[in-house]
């Protein structure tokens, strides 16, 4: 499903991430773990084609990246960890999301609620002067409302309240999400202990751990 060969990358003249290699199959739920600054985002940045590495290969569901990335990316969807400062209204980024994302504006509100925001109540706030919680929640709900095969969670829960961190494990251990591929940045373990089924962790760039587990330790 996602396959990254001998990738390095570097960044103002400093090397970030060298010699990854993994293959995430179809239906993993991987966690990935590591110090501030060990790589974990830029490692994704490169997996969605932000970053185009030094050196190195990524595939997506067989698609190279370098050269179908519509395709490698169209069954993605991404929750980062630095929401973006968009100016859209919640209306008019649902209508965005709805037809960029081909997923229905109501199974967004009904998500938001779900996670306890009424996007109603905000629907002509720009999405920029939200809370760091509620741009979670949002972003969170746009992801969940799509149908993708990979999601990739860059510290999805880091602004949650306890209400919104509940749901979000409840939606990942949802029956439909099984046979999903996630990818969670996550330092918070013991929120996801019960559902990734593999601990990658990263350290100066560099994979250092990587195992196969139901049950996560630190
Ligand atoms: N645009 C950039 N230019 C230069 N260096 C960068 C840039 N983005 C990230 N870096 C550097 O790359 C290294 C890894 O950063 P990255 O954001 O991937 O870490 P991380 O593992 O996601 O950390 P955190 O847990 O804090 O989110 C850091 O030393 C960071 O300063
Ligand atoms: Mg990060």
């Amino acid at each position: 499903m996602i396959d990254i060969q001998n990738l390095d990358k570097s960044l103002s003249g400093q090397k970030i991430l060298s010699g990854i290699t993994l293959n995430i199959a179809d239906g993993e739920k991987v966690l990935f773990l590591g110090h501030n600054g060990a790589g974990k985002t830029t490692l994704i940045r490169c997996l969605l084609g932000e970053y185009r590495p030094d050196c190195g290969k990524v595939s997506v569901n067989g698609h190279p990246l370098a050269s179908e990335r519509v395709e490698a990316l169209r069954k993605i969807a991404f929750v980062p960890q630095l929401p973006p400062p968009i100016r859209f209204t919640l209306n008019e980024l649902f209508e965005y999301a709805s037809k960029i994302g081909l997923c229905s504006i109501d199974k967004i509100k009904e998500t938001s609620l779900y996670f306890g925001l009424d996007a109603n109540a905000h629907k002509h706030k720009a999405f920029y002067k939200l809370s760091g919680g509620m741009k979670q929640k949002i972003l969170i709900s746009v992801a969940f409302s799509r149908d993708v095969d990979v999601y990739i969670f860059d510290e999805p829960t880091a602004n949650l309240d306890a209400i919104g961190r509940d749901r979000f494990r409840e939606l990942i251990g949802a029956p439909e999400m099984s046979n999903k591929t996630v990818i969670f940045i996550s330092h918070r373990l013991e929120e996801l202990a019960n559902v990734v089924t593999r601990v990658i962790e990263l350290d100066l760039g560099r994979v250092v751990r990587d195992e196969r587990t139901l049950t996560v330790s630190a």
